[in-house]
């Protein structure tokens, strides 16, 4: 028996990074990502197809590389660092791109914006300044069924200017003798 052998129903545990988490959980070989993650509570990570079609269930391995989570078994997740939109920010704390796609109407049902913001997010990682054809391309493996695109990309291209706004923020304040650079702030002892 393999460990992808689909009649293998044995359970054993996986040992998952997610999101900074260690987390063990119990699945078969078969068991797909997107369900043990869903399986330890980040229901975040949405399953809308189940055939590598519609990119709901995205999420990042090792930082920028985006992984259809319904095309993985869970097994193979181990040794990776795993992101998913939960990672990315929350109420009080919006990533960039959560809060562009609020300002920008850029969902309607929200079925399949946690794979639009994390493939979003690792195209930005590689690409900070993309045309709004390079993120439709970039997108095209994510399928909305009610919000139409416009207002996605307007969304992508408004988080994308904040976030090179905010790096150039931090490259000037890192250029400034006594500043942190991590706060822009004046940096120093205790006065
Ligand atoms: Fe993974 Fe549709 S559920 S691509
Ligand atoms: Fe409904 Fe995209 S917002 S499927």
């Amino acid at each position: 028996m393999t460990a992808t052998d689909t009649t293998d129903t044995t359970l054993r545990t996986v040992t998952l990074n997610v999101n900074g988490q260690t987390i063990h959980q119990q699945v078969e070989p078969r068991t797909l990502l997107a369900y043990a993650l869903r399986d330890a509570g980040l229901k975040g990570t949405h399953v809308g197809c189940d055939t590598s079609s519609c990119g709901c269930c995205v999420v990042l391995l090792d930082g920028d590389t985006p992984a259809k989570s319904c095309t993985m078994f869970a097994v193979q997740a181990e040794g990776h660092q795993i992101t998913t939109v939960e990672g990315l920010g929350g109420p009080g704390n919006l990533h960039p791109l959560q809060q562009a796609f609020w300002d920008q109407h850029g969902l309607q049902c929200g079925y399949c914006t946690p794979g639009m913001l994390m493939t979003a997010k690792a195209m930005l990682e590689h690409n900070p300044d993309p045309t709004d054809q390079e993120v439709r391309e970039f997108l095209s493996g994510n399928l909305c069924r009610c919000t139409g695109y416009n207002n996605i990309v307007k969304a992508v291209q408004q988080a994308a200017r904040v976030m090179r706004d905010e790096a150039q923020a931090q490259a000037l304040a890192g250029m400034v003798p006594g500043t942190d650079p991590s706060t822009g702030t004046a940096g120093g002892g205790a006065q």
